[in-house]
């Protein structure tokens, strides 16, 4: 199917139908992300979604493939245009920074998107993650290795990204307790959220990943848990604040 940016149907019409229902900005995430923005007044979101992360301080303009995630955006969004990251419709040094957050993995052309970011911004701020720390989660150790597979297939290197953007640090994210934007590592201390359709279905891995394996990951996750073997292995995460899972803010430009 073709639609009318020209291209195939945005892969988000399909998986992002309750979207806003377990992804929502994570309020120390945001603080992060609004430190690296700096002074820049002016930011351009590329594949903006639902609106997470969008800062309410500062003139926005969301950039956004899929009508579904469109069609997500509250009513006090920024002004969101449909596009695709690799042809942005926006002339040259548009925007004090280009931010791009969860999203360069699903871009058909990375490099052409960061190109793109370099092209209409000054300052670029990408959140991204790195798919073997994500291995190291116990979810995806334990359950459901497939998913590091399916992640190594569609997702850039951290340095990879770093180069092409002209990154000038890169800065760890580290996942709370009390996580509130369903990352597939959100839930790593509440093991029984996984268990919940809604949940697995806001996480793109799980959502896109071999079917068969993840729901055989999920029985025996249910299996763990109501015996107690889960609790019984994993008793240390009781002593934990946050977990590293890999995820980064890449930033470039002044
Ligand atoms: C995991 S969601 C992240 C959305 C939002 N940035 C957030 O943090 O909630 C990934 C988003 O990337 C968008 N996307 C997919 N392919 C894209 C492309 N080629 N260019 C721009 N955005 C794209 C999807 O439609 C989806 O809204």
């Amino acid at each position: 199917m073709t639609d009318r940016i020209g291209a195939a149907e945005p892969v988000y019409d399909r998986i992002g139908r309750q979207y806003s229902a377990g992804r929502r900005t994570d309020p120390r995430w945001a603080a992060a992300i609004l430190e690296q923005l700096g002074p820049a007044r002016t930011v351009v979101n590329v594949g903006a979604g639902a609106g997470s992360y969008e800062p309410a301080d500062r003139r926005v303009i969301a950039v956004e493939p899929s009508s579904v995630m469109l069609g997500q955006r509250p009513a006090s969004a920024a002004p969101a245009v449909q596009a695709r990251a690799e042809q942005l419709p926006l002339g040259d040094d548009t925007a004090d920074a280009a931010l791009a957050v969860l999203t360069v993995h699903h871009w058909t052309d990375w490099r052409a998107g960061i190109a793109e970011m370099r092209r209409v911004a000054r300052r670029r701020v990408v959140l991204t993650y790195d798919p073997e720390l994500h291995a190291g989660f116990w979810l995806v150790r334990d359950y459901m290795p497939s998913v590091l597979d399916f992640e190594r297939r569609r997702m850039p290197g951290v340095d990879d990204v770093a180069t092409e953007l002209g990154a000038s640090r890169v800065v760890a994210l580290t996942v709370p307790r009390d996580m509130q934007d369903g990352v597939l590592p959100a839930f790593w201390c509440r093991p029984e959220a996984y268990l919940d359709p809604v949940v697995r279905a806001n996480n793109s891995a799980l959502a896109q990943g071999d079917h068969q394996a993840i729901d055989e990951g999920i029985r025996r996750l249910a299996a763990d848990l109501e015996s107690g073997a889960w609790a019984a292995r994993h008793a240390e995460l009781d002593l934990l604040d946050e977990i590293d899972a890999g995820f980064v803010l890449v930033v470039a430009g002044a």
